[in-house]
């Protein structure tokens, strides 16, 4: 038996690609870094890898992140330039060091010397990403835009992985980091227990670490769907509590018996979802609360 979630729509080829690899008794590592590849490559994903959103200075900065849940580990990047698939790296990071987390330079070095391909960042911004990025350097616009794909795998051995990749948030300040490559933040894994992700302004899904808030609501037996709407309920409400207006989240888990729950605060979120003897499919979420209305 094997279980597939993913962020978004544009994560349909990634989770056929995952499909793929576990229908046929493939590693959840493996399916979850060959699809995240997909996304990265495809220059009309705006938000992923090539033709990702730009930052402040005109530069794609991305960031990916992996935990194994069967051990725990993880690997991360954080605004890695010339370097296609950061989610390869991020996994490099996981299986070839000893630590969790490398940022920018230490990270694109590291790729190069274990022999990750690198590309020329200016290769990888499309035309379509430099128009916008022009446009709202003329308005003078606020950072925005911010979608990750999140993907969470269990596979027929029981293993159960959490990845992500992004180029974070368009227009944000060089070196800012989101909460896809923060662990617990926008990822978290455990096998035996589930996993979770989450998408939207990374500030917000920080402050409210949203996916071990999940993984941990599945451990004390909450039914994935259950952990997925009370994550999103309480973060709004603990940060209205404080003084601060939730901006958009939306959640995805899954738990070691291949349940799976999505939540959002915000009109417009869709997962992709694939299982033992389905095709891949795309579900639309309602939001369980509406940020606008907090
Ligand atoms: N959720 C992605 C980001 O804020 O960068």
């Amino acid at each position: 038996m094997y279980r597939i979630i993913a962020t978004w729509k544009f994560a349909l080829s990634a989770v056929t690609m995952g499909a793929k690899v576990l229908s046929s008794g493939g590693r959840a590592l493996d399916a979850a870094e060959a699809g995240i590849r997909l996304t990265e490559s495809d220059p009309d994903i705006d938000c992923v890898g090539l033709g990702g959103f730009l930052n402040r200075d005109g530069e794609l900065e991305l960031d990916a992140a992996v935990m194994d849940g069967d051990t725990l580990k993880t690997g991360a990047v954080i605004g890695i330039k010339n370097y296609e698939h950061p989610i390869t790296v991020a996994r490099a990071v996981m299986e070839k060091t000893m630590h969790n987390i490398l940022v920018g330079r230490g990270a694109e070095s590291f790729a190069r010397e274990i022999g990750i391909e690198s590309r020329p960042m200016l290769d990888m911004i499309t035309p379509g990403a430099r128009k916008l990025w022009e446009e709202k350097r003329a308005e003078k616009a606020a950072a925005s835009g911010h979608d990750t794909i999140g993907f969470l795998a269990l596979d027929s051995h029981g293993s159960i992985v959490s990845a992500t990749s992004t180029s974070g948030m368009g227009m944000k300040l060089p070196g800012r980091s989101g909460d896809s490559p923060i662990i617990g933040s926008g990822f978290y894994a455990e096998s035996g227990v589930g996993a979770a992700s989450a998408t939207g302004w990374g500030e917000d899904i920080m402050r409210t670490c949203m996916s071990f808030r999940m993984t941990e609501m599945i451990r004390a037996g909450a039914d994935p769907q259950k952990a997925a709407d009370t994550a999103v309920i309480t973060a709004c409400e603990t940060m209205i509590r404080h003084g601060t207006k939730p901006r958009e989240m939306a959640v995805i888990c899954l738990d070691a018996d291949g349940r799976i729950g999505a939540a959002c605060n915000h009109k417009g979120f869709a997962y992709v979802t694939a299982c033992e003897g389905g095709e891949p499919t795309t579900v639309d979420v309602e939001p369980i609360i509406d940020k606008d209305t907090l």
